[in-house]
């Protein structure tokens, strides 16, 4: 098993849009078994898997209710499966969080108990910014997918997230390496080029995929489909797909070939 935690310093960079789509594209490009898991109070990422938003079941409630999660994961029809986080109100959200900061490897245990085949493909979800679930992603991950966006706010925050995975991840001997995504790259604007550049620079074959700015994205959400049926031939489908094929590499997967 190979859990790959999605992570930004910054919020609204694409982080529950890469996890899905990259996911879907791992799925397709032939990896059994794939597993996504929101570890976001947000709840969005089942929306990219046609999730009901209201559905209360998911992590954080069969976790309080110290339930398997086996009964709380649904497979999307592309055959990605999804682990929601749910829906809770705040007095449970915070006891919640407050179990996950005392039990530092609960994610670490949860997984292993799933008995996952061994080249099995996890991605989690997470929040913007330092937190428990952050911590969570972080201690149970062997890759880190760094979420950027081509402005200097994004880049400049790019620093903060390499002091969190120095603190949780490098001193692992079963941690990997710290992998980057450009996201919304608009080729029309200097400064979007600019950034890609410095980037592709200092990051050299650590930035695995530039994605295109795409209206198709904001699209397929709002249409409920994922993105690699509703535009499979756009721009941004295409970046996914190869960035996904990269990432495979990078994680030493054998894909066996399946849809395009
Ligand atoms: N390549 C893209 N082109 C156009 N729109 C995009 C692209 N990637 C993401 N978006 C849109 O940007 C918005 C934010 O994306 P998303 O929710 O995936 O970010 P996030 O990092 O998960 O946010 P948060 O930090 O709040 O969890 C969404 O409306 C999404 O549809
Ligand atoms: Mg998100």
């Amino acid at each position: 098993m190979k859990v790959i935690a999605i992570v930004s310093a910054k919020g609204g960079v694409g982080k529950t849009t890469l996890t899905a789509n990259l996911a879907t594209a791992l799925e397709r490009q032939g990896v059994a078994t794939v597993l996504v898991a929101d570890l976001d109070p947000q709840n969005a990422l089942g929306l990219h898997f046609g999730a009901d938003p209201a559905s209360l079941a998911g992590i954080s409630r069969a976790s309080l209710a110290g339930e398997d999660w086996g009964a709380v994961c649904v497979q999307s029809p592309l055959g990605v499966h999804v682990l929601p986080y749910g829906v809770v109100n705040e007095a449970d959200r915070m006891a919640f969080e407050r179990h996950l900061d005392a039990h530092p490897n609960w994610l670490v245990q949860q997984l292993q108990s799933l008995d996952l085949p061994q080249d099995a493909v996890v991605f989690i979800d997470t929040p913007p910014g330092p937190s428990v679930y952050m911590q969570q992603a972080l201690t149970a991950a062997q890759v880190v997918v760094v979420v950027s966006l081509p402005d200097a706010a994004s880049y400049a925050a790019l620093a903060l997230m390499q002091r969190l995975v120095h603190a949780y991840c490098t001193p692992r001997p079963d941690f990997s390496e710290t992998l980057y995504v450009l996201n919304q790259a608009d080729a029309a604007r200097q400064l979007s080029k600019d950034i890609t550049r410095v980037m592709q620079d200092s990051l050299g074959e650590r930035l695995i995929g530039v994605i295109h700015e795409d209206q198709a994205v904001r699209e397929a959400l709002a249409y409920d489909q994922s993105l690699l049926e509703y535009d499979t031939h756009g721009q941004a489908a295409d970046d996914l797909r190869k960035c996904a094929r990269v990432l495979a590499q990078r994680l030493g997967l054998r894909l066996a070939g399946a849809a395009p």
